[in-house]
This record gives structure tokens, sequence and C-alpha cells, in this order.
């Protein structure tokens, strides 16, 4: 296993600990609202901490990018590494008790992904993955589902709940995709989301203004699982644009042909 791999998961498993510690006492929790339908918890921020100690003890040069901290650099000259961290993802799920959060942890060389966790911290479900390394659920290789066709499949997505101004495309993809697919689920952790395609649980996924701690760990989960990932052009820039289309290599691309119809001018790739 890659080092820097093994540093990640113990910062994970540093975190857990916090998060499960205090999901069992939730009406203790202070909970700050960040914007409309944003929160954050003692717990988001204590984990971060956590995390943030390990990896700096480990790479001291690295710099950081942090859901809730921000971007910072590492120590001496500036580094071409950078980690990106979300301490929670599905953090209005984990104060209501519902059982879908989880840990991300990612590690860009200069702007890809390298490495990458996501820990289902409750059911001890740990997606890890080094590039051209594969991709494993803890200690087992996974791969994306054999899915070919729409009509079969089950697709993740993320309700719009923060910025409401591409909602008219959002809402004409759901209401084609919930003709067209198997299922659509809003589980509400949009990096397990993306862990679940890469172990066929999901044979597909879209969301739009997505922030690069969402996505990065389980990016490159599943392109080592054999799925694909992009922007709604079908390129790369979704850590930036925030927007993205993924799935089973077929699936995808029927996803990718659906989004790319409701694409307005000001709905970025
Ligand atoms: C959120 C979750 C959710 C997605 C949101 C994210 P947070 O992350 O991933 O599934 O729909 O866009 O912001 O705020 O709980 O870390
Ligand atoms: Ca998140
Ligand atoms: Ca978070």
């Amino acid at each position: 296993m890659h080092p820097a791999l093994n540093v990640i998961i113990k910062a994970a498993r540093r975190a857990s600990q916090i998060i499960n510690r205090s999901s069992s006492e939730l009406d203790h929790l202070k909970i700050t609202t960040k914007r409309q339908s944003d929160f954050v918890t003692e717990v988001d921020k204590a984990a971060e901490a956590a995390i943030i100690e390990v990896l700096r003890e480990a790479y001291p040069d690295y710099g950081i990018l942090a859901e809730e901290s921000g971007e910072s650099a590492g120590q001496g000259a500036g580094s071409d590494y950078q980690w990106i961290i979300d301490p929670l993802d599905g953090t209005t799920n984990y104060i209501h008790g519902f059982p879908q959060y989880a840990i991300s942890i990612a590690l860009a060389y200069k702007g890809q992904v390298q490495q990458a966790l996501v820990y289902d911290t409750l059911r001890n479900e740990m997606f890890t993955a080094s590039k051209g390394g594969g991709a494993f659920l803890n200690e087992r290789r996974i791969r994306v589902s054999k899915c070919l066709k729409l009509e079969d499949s089950l697709i993740g997505t993320g309700f719009p709940y923060r910025s409401f101004e591409h909602v008219n495309a959002y809402l004409g993809m759901l209401k084609e995709l919930m003709q067209k697919t198997a299922g659509i689920r809003r589980p509400g952790a949009a990096s397990l989301d993306l862990a679940y395609i890469a172990c066929g649980r999901l044979d597909g996924f879209w969301e739009f203004g997505l922030s690069p701690w969402d996505i990065a760990g389980g990016a490159l989960l599943i392109s080592e699982a054999g799925g694909l990932i992009s922007d709604l052009a079908g390129n790369e820039s979704y850590l930036e644009t925030g927007n993205v289309i993924a799935g089973t290599p077929k699936i995808f691309a029927q996803l990718l042909q659906i989004a790319d119809s409701y694409r307005t001018s000001n709905l970025k790739a």
C-alpha cells in the first residue's frame, strides 16, 4: 500500500472516533448555520482538526484544502501535493441521526487525485483507491456494476438545496430519468454516492453545485473501479465546476447525453 494512503487511513480512523462518539449524543450537538441549509457542527470541526493533525505530522510540506478551515499551504516552498478533505460528508443526515455520512480524504498531485478514501464510519466500510492500483472496499477489490441499460439502472443524485439557479435544468433531468431508469435515490452524502458506484450498488449519479471535497475521493474510486466521471461536457473540470456525471461506462454515456440536452447557457460544464 502507498505510504500516503496509510496515513490517510490513520487520519480517518482518528476522525471516526470523534464522529461515532458524538453520534450517540446528538441532543448535545452544537449546530451553526453557515448559509441557508448549510450546517456545521463541532463534530465537523473536531474531525477535520484531527485529520489535519495526522496528515501534517507525516507530510508537513503538503498543502491542504479542507471544507471547514479552507485552503492552507504547507511548510516551506509551495508543494504540488494537496490534501482535499471533507471531514463529515452528509452533515444534515448526521444531525438528524439518518445513517448515511462519511469521511472523504484525497491526495492530489498537480490537481490529479492520486490517493483516495471514503469511510462510512457507522458501517465500518472503508473505500480506498490508489491511482493505477485499483479500488477496494475494506480488503476486497471492487468494480462498477455491469449495468448497460438505463431502464435497469439505479441512479444516485443530490437535489439542489442551497443555490436554486439551475433547478429547472435539474428538475428536467430528474423528470426524464424518473421515467427511464429503475429508480433514483438521494441518500445525502455525495462521496458515498460515488463510492456506491465504485462497488456496484449504484449504476450512475449526477449532481450540480458540489464542492471539490465532496467529489475528489469518490472520483478516483470510480475510475479505479472501471467507471467514468466527468463534468457536464464530458471533460475533467468537475472539481472546478462542481457539476458531476458518473457511472458505469454505458450508463455514464447515456446520462451525459441527457444532461447535455438540459444544459443552458448559464449552467457551466
Ligand atoms: C453535502 C452532501 C450532499 C450533497 C451536498 C453536499 P456536506 O455535503 O454531500 O449529499 O448533496 O451538495 O454539500 O455539506 O454534508 O459535507
Ligand atoms: Ca460534503
Ligand atoms: Ca462536510
